[in-house]
């Protein structure tokens, strides 16, 4: 499992590095190859024009194909994130429906992740199931200058809390964001997203194993985003969700690393 989620990404690396509007994560299981011509990639196809044009409508949609053979059934998932427009959702989701086949033309386990949205199909059924099983942390190599590191955990840890609990309220749809001025000048500003499908004990699992993250990899950065299957964490010091604050904007972004999970 390891192993092919290494190639995975290493792959993905190669990939990445030559083209610029592209996914921030994807996940292509190699252990899942199906021929083109199969039922199975027909299905695939099939979900991938339910996802695109109902997503935008409630942001997310999970979706079945009906198979006459059970074993060619795909299961699929697709969310927007939870502040965004739905002209952004659509236009997100039609660019993931598009890339993943580009990425994953022969295989039937596939996820891909933008900032703005998520899709993924699998002939398992993986709805409602909490996976962190793989991940990848994006980080700002910038310390953090403001605030010595404890004071910044501490606002950290309070602003998370508060968007968490936040986040796992039913009519939050799995969505939290808030923000918190860390000096007169310097505000963090926090979100957190797991899919609609997860139970809030599930959701708030995630939450808490995405941001254990932060004490490692994001520890004292000036950014952090920790992405999951079933949920994406991410604090920037600049604001970053809808809706976007007019007199902070332009704010310099700086070096962006990342790490596998
Ligand atoms: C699936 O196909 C890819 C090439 O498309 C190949 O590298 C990989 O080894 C195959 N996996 C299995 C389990 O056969
Ligand atoms: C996918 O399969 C087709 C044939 O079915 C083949 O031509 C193509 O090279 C394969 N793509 C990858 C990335 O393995
Ligand atoms: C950030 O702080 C760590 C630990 O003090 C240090 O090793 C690292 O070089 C610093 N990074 C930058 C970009 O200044």
């Amino acid at each position: 499992m390891k192993t092919f989620i290494a190639r995975c990404l290493l792959l993905l690396a190669l990939v990445c590095s030559c083209s610029a509007a592209d996914s921030i994560w994807d996940l292509c299981n190699k252990n899942s190859n199906v021929s083109s011509s199969s039922q199975i990639s027909k299905n695939i196809d099939s979900i991938l024009a339910t996802l695109v044009s109902k997503t935008p409508s409630q942001g997310f949609v999970t979706t079945t194909s009906s198979s006459y053979n059970k074993k060619d059934n795909v299961y699929g998932l697709a969310q927007c994130r939870g502040d965004i427009s739905k002209t952004d959702c659509t236009t997100c989701i039609q660019d993931a429906a598009k890339k993943i086949r580009e990425v994953c033309p022969n295989q039937s386990d596939a996820r891909i992740l933008y900032d703005f949205c998520f899709l993924r199909y699998s002939q398992e059924n993986f709805i409602g199931k909490l996976d962190t099983g793989a991940g990848l942390i994006y980080y700002n190599v910038a310390n953090v200058t403001e605030t010595d590191p404890k004071t910044f955990d501490n606002e950290l840890g309070k602003l998370f809390d508060k968007i968490r609990s936040e986040a796992v309220l039913p009519e939050s749809q799995g969505l939290g964001k808030g923000k918190t001025k860390l000096t007169p000048f310097v505000t963090l500003n926090g979100l957190v997203q797991c899919t609609r499908d997860l139970s809030a004990l599930d959701c708030a699992q995630c939450f808490a194993t995405a941001v254990q993250s932060f004490m490692g990899a994001c520890h004292n950065k000036k950014g952090c985003r920790v992405l999951y299957s079933s949920c994406y964490v991410r604090y920037e010091f600049y604001p970053f969700y809808f809706p976007l604050d007019p007199a902070k904007t332009g704010t310099s972004v700086g070096t962006i690393s990342s790490v596998r999970l």
